[in-house]
């Protein structure tokens, strides 16, 4: 058989690690060959391809980023775009399937393709850990480490000065980074997209603690707002599917509450640093196991169904379970953090 393979939407520590477990396990059971499609979607419908073999993804699953690259690109737009087309770039390579590796955007148009006839299956990738029907999505565990690890260095240079320390993570209708590197780092508020907060809730727990001596340091996800805001802060304009970029929601905090508690406040924003780099061997083992089920499910004709973990086990479902609703943070999880902030 012939495989196509893409990476879309935005990128994150594991990509290359299931390309790697994808391509071996192809290239060992099914005899397959692979053809690499760049730039996400775009490389499918504007047929940019690189040919990928065992030798290609020799020590991939410890590189980050992706070696076929990606893109925001929609597959449906655009002169090339749309199932017709892509149809033909199919038949041109000889290709029987498509394995699209992305998060949310990615899988809701790989349905759409699945819909109208393009054999394709699903790869859930995300840091923000948004997407349901699948325990963890690769990335996130790196993503977290990093966070955990800025929170801990930020805490010393806090503690000498006194100061408050917003540490804003990625995480943009979830809070999952967040939730996790907090508690783990131990923060002393946890600010999420699912549980909004005033300004003056989160000035208590400061100044909570700065009364016991200690210096402040609190986790914001890019998705929070406070109690009355309608939308996520957000003046950067609109990403390529027209949603607002986040990112400035620390910054925008810190002065609002040195001005209300005197506290000497400081933002630090960490964005696409927890994308970067190696990933985590939690990330590697996930990742590849994602990959080598992927083309188990190529092999049955799986078509517009989705590799997931269940438990320990990677099971297939389909993509709309995926794209259908957000896994976001359950309340009783916020109320169990929020026991110890302050
Ligand atoms: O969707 C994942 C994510 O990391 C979000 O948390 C963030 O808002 C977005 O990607 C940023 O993506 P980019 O800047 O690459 O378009």
């Amino acid at each position: 058989m012939k495989v196509g393979i893409l990476t879309s939407g935005g990128d994150c520590p594991g990509l290359n690690a299931v390309i790697r477990g994808a391509v071996l396990v192809g290239d060992r059971q099914h005899d397959a060959e692979f053809v690499g499609f760049r730039w996400g979607w775009r490389g499918l419908v504007e047929n940019d391809w690189m040919p990928i073999d065992r030798h290609t993804v020799r020590g991939l699953a410890r590189q980050g980023g992706t070696i076929l690259g990606s893109s925001r690109t929609n597959p449906f737009e655009g002169p090339h775009g749309g199932p017709d087309k892509i149809r033909a770039v199919l038949d041109q390579h000889g290709l029987d399937a498509v394995i699209a590796i992305g998060g949310e955007g990615t899988l809701t148009a790989a349905l759409r393709l699945s819909d109208a006839g393009i054999p394709i299956i699903g790869v859930p990738k995300t840091i923000d850990n948004d997407l349901a029907a699948t325990d963890y999505a690769f990335g996130f565990d790196t993503a977290v480490e990093i966070a955990t690890e800025a929170i801990d260095r930020v805490r010393t240079t806090a503690e000498s000065h006194r100061r408050c320390i917003i540490v804003e993570v990625m995480g943009r209708h979830v809070g999952w980074i967040a939730l996790h590197s907090g508690m783990a780092g131990g923060a002393h508020a946890i600010l999420i997209p699912e549980q909004p907060e005033s300004i003056e809730t989160i000035c208590d727990w400061a100044t909570r603690v700065i009364d016991r001596m200690r210096a402040p340091v609190i986790v914001v996800s890019e998705g929070f707002r406070l109690t009355g805001m309608e939308q996520a802060h957000s003046h950067k304009g609109l990403d390529a599917f027209n949603r607002p970029r986040l990112g400035g929601i620390a910054e925008m905090l810190a002065p609002m509450v040195e001005e209300r508690t005197g506290i000497e406040s400081r933002a630090v924003t960490l964005g696409h640093m927890q994308r970067g780099g190696v990933p985590s061997a939690y990330d590697r083992v996930l990742a590849t196991r994602l990959g080598m089920h992927a083309i188990a499910a190529v092999a049955r004709e799986d078509w517009g169904k989705m590799v997931a973990l269940r438990g320990r086990d990677i099971v297939t479902v389909p993509i709309s379970e995926a794209t259908s609703a957000l896994n976001t943070v359950p309340l009783s999880r916020y109320e169990e953090a929020a026991m110890l902030f302050g």
